[in-house]
């Protein structure tokens, strides 16, 4: 697990938006401009309609995040995320968040993940109630709450969310990090900050961008990121 705490707010760009045919330069660039949590977000065409990225993405970003002193973050869009956890560590992943919907066994999945020396997350849907976490709360190194229904990068953000996030964030312990994914940028980062969010994934806002390191930092700014 790398070194990076999650306890500062931050900016997490998603690879997602990257162009692949350059990704550790596209990488390079928003590490350099600050970013010390890279995120990467698998989708398996089961719990979502597409098929993205696996193990081997992580791998081949894997060094140059870790040589920074940054961590890699998984999303897991897919059914029995279970399964995957060993291949996911293994590749350098160092959190590792579920979806609460894709799996039955929410309480072994997490110390499965931390088993493998990563840091255990769990994200819901915008459909999904915040009590699907409720249980967990108290022993999860981050919630991941879904403003855009997951699948896609470059939907717009659900203005519902941030009272969700709140509700999300009444329920954690002090200091648990509290992830928002989809649709933000520097508009829609603020409301997300005022209601607890921690931890911002920025994927069509930074790297749709001219200048990615410029557009991560200025969602930085409006987020009150480091
Ligand atoms: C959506 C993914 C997101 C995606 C966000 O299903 O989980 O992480 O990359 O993309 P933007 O920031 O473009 O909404
Ligand atoms: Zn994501």
């Amino acid at each position: 697990m790398s070194g990076t705490p999650l306890t500062e707010t931050r900016i997490a760009p998603s690879i997602l938006a990257a162009d692949f045919s350059a990704l550790g330069s596209q990488v390079d660039e928003v590490i350099a401009a600050g970013a010390r949590v890279i995120h990467v977000d698998v989708m398996d065409g089961n719990f979502v309609p597409p098929i993205t990225m696996g193990p081997l993405a992580v791998n081949a970003i894997g060094e140059r995040v870790h040589a920074a002193g940054a961590a890699v973050d998984v999303h897991l869009m897919i059914n029995r995320p279970e399964a995957q956890i060993d291949e996911f560590a293994k590749a350098g992943a160092d959190n590792i968040t579920f979806h609460a919907e894709a799996t039955v066994h929410a309480n072994r999945l997490v110390q499965a993940i931390r088993e493998h020396g990563c840091r255990a997350g769990v994200a819901i849907n915008p459909g999904t109630p915040v009590g699907a976490v409720a249980q967990l709360a108290g022993d999860i190194d981050l919630v991941l709450c879904m403003t855009v229904n997951p699948g896609w990068g470059g939907q717009a953000f659900i203005p519902s969310s941030p009272a969700k996030i709140a509700a999300i964030r009444e329920m954690l312990p002090a200091g648990t990090p509290l992830e928002v994914d989809g649709g933000v940028d520097e508009q829609t980062a603020p409301s997300c900050a005022q209601a607890g969010a921690t931890l911002f994934v920025a994927g069509s806002a930074i790297f749709g961008a001219p200048d990615p390191g410029a557009a991560y930092q200025a969602i930085a700014k409006a987020a009150g990121a480091a």
